[in-house]
């Protein structure tokens, strides 16, 4: 038996990509509540120890490091604003990136390796709730068409090697993501961050808190740490299943965006301030996505009310804001 073998058996080594992300920092604060599992050693990954759009560098640090899974959330991410303007910057570090990572996972004998898709990827045009089988039924939305190519490749990546080479490298595919940590940046940032920073700057200088778009538009939020739970469980659990999982709240649970700025208007105490810019793009109405194949694994899992992770995640922000991404 291999030395590598020998440290399967006794403990998982995970590697995390995007470690000091919003998801990786969920990770990081699930498993530090953990008092009696010893099973598994991790490791975070940032932008510091390495940069993945450099395969030599990859490969150094990946045979250094010998994991057993490398969960790979590392992208370059942002919301609706960032994904228009920076359309050759999403589509071409993205790809680098999960080139990279596959690539050496498979040179260096990592055996699995779950990596993040997201359900902005799905076709624009499609029939509801999305499941797993309909990623790549018809183009994306033209807003974030590159990211999502980019995306869809890495599990096209993911299943080649299942097929050609046998490796057990499966796709997820979460979707809207909060929660603390998260880059609050005014322009780049997904909703629940851009509005959330926007409501603390108008409650401060006495100013409307203006709302992009019509907030018609629907989406399923999950909360990091619901999402660090379920892929923790994941490690155990999802073995050799060959098919990308939807991680996400119920459809039932879908929001709208006017909802939301609603909860986020009530934690700052400004709503009778907010004001909705229909000048402004929506983006994709809706993406409801199905999480009937979660729900066969894991039936009773109880996620975060949305009202909640707004109020967890607003207390984190004003207790983080000089420091946070922002
Ligand atoms: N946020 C969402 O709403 C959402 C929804 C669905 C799916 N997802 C997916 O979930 C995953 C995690 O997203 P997130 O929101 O946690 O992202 P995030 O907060 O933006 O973090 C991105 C992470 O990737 C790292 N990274 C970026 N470029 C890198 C490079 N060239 N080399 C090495 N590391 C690099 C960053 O490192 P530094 O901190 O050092 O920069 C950071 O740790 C991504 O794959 C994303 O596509 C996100």
């Amino acid at each position: 038996m291999t030395v590598k073998r020998e440290r399967e058996r006794e403990k998982m080594k995970i590697l995390v990509t995007g470690g000091t992300g919003l998801v990786g920092t969920a990770i990081k604060t699930i498993i530090s509540g953990w008092t009696t599992n010893k099973d598994k050693e991790f490791i975070f990954l940032s932008s510091s120890d390495l940069d993945l759009r450099d395969g030599e560098a990859t490969l150094a640090l990946f045979q250094y490091h010998q994991p057993d899974v490398i969960l790979h959330l590392a992208a370059v991410v942002g919301g609706l604003f960032k994904n228009m303007r920076e359309k050759v910057r999403m589509l071409e570090e993205n790809i680098m990136i999960n080139m990279n990572v596959l690539s050496v996972a498979h040179a260096c004998d990592v055996n699995r390796v779950i990596s993040c898709l997201s359900t902005c990827i799905f076709p624009d045009k499609t029939s509801y709730p999305i499941d797993e089988t309909m990623l790549h039924d018809g183009p994306p939305h033209i807003s974030n068409d590159a990211y999502a190519y980019a995306k869809r490749m890495l599990e096209v990546q993911s299943r080649a090697y299942q097929e050609q080479y046998g490796r057990d490298y499966v796709c997820v595919i979460p979707t809207n993501i909060y929660g603390p940590a998260d880059n609050f940046h005014l322009g780049d940032a997904h909703v629940i961050p851009a509005l959330i920073h926007k409501c603390f700057l108008a409650r401060n200088e006495s100013l409307p808190f203006i709302v992009a778009g019509s907030g018609r538009p629907l989406r399923q939020f999950i909360y990091s740490e619901d999402l660090a739970t379920l892929l923790v469980w994941m490690l155990d659990n999802y073995i050799d299943q060959k098919e990308p999982l939807i991680l996400s709240v119920d459809p039932n649970d879908e929001v709208s965006i006017l909802y939301i700025a609603h909860l986020i208007a009530a934690e700052f105490q400004y709503e009778n301030r907010l004001v909705m810019d229909i000048s402004l793009p929506d983006g994709q109405y809706k993406k409801t996505a199905s999480n009937a194949r979660l729900r066969s694994f894991m039936p009773s899992f109880v996620f975060t009310p949305i009202e909640e992770g707004i109020k967890k995640t607003v207390t984190w922000f004003l207790a983080h804001y000089p420091t946070c991404r922002k």
